[in-house]
């Protein structure tokens, strides 16, 4: 069976496509998340992606991740720059985190430049439109193999 990663998009982001082309480009979440059922697939996994624009059901995900040791995807979207709740669910997971973004925000508006998110993530993956979610399952299928999470199966 391969292991499921959830991969999580926030606010917004089921809007791609149509949603500012000039920052985060033509595709549509549906071909973001085809990519990464591909690019899981070739590294073993099984993505289960899910897009929300609220933060309860987005918490509730992150929940459940933590619950089922399950690795996770997330682009937070908006929430990425100020909701603790979210951080505070993060910071109970129990597998790899990879924080994606598909623009740049360290290079566009001042409030992009702060991620309550990044603290709490093994790392962040920004810049590189559907890229990003793909290079972040690969980070996740690395993680997977280090000590850190094959010995214990947990962040602990
Ligand atoms: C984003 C960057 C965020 O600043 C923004 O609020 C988004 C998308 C990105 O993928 O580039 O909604 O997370």
């Amino acid at each position: 069976m391969p292991r499921t990663v959830l991969v999580l998009s926030g606010p917004n982001l089921a809007r791609l496509g149509s949603r500012e082309p000039e920052i985060y480009g033509t595709a549509s979440l549906a071909d973001v998340e085809a990519a990464c059922g591909e690019t899981a697939a070739q590294l073993g996994l099984m993505a289960d992606c899910r897009q929300t624009d609220n933060e309860a059901e987005l918490v509730g995900w992150v929940h459940e991740a933590a619950d089922g040791r399950l690795p996770v995807v997330l682009n937070p979207a908006a929430f990425t720059h100020y909701s603790y709740a979210l951080a505070d669910a993060l910071a109970m997971r129990t597998a790899p985190l990879v924080e994606v973004h598909l623009s740049n925000p360290a290079a566009r508006e001042r409030f992009r430049h702060t991620s309550v998110v990044a603290a709490v993530a093994d790392g962040t993956i920004a810049g590189f439109g559907m890229l990003s979610y793909q290079l972040a399952l690969q980070a996740v299928a690395h993680l997977l193999g280090t000590d850190r999470y094959a010995a214990k199966g947990s962040c602990g």
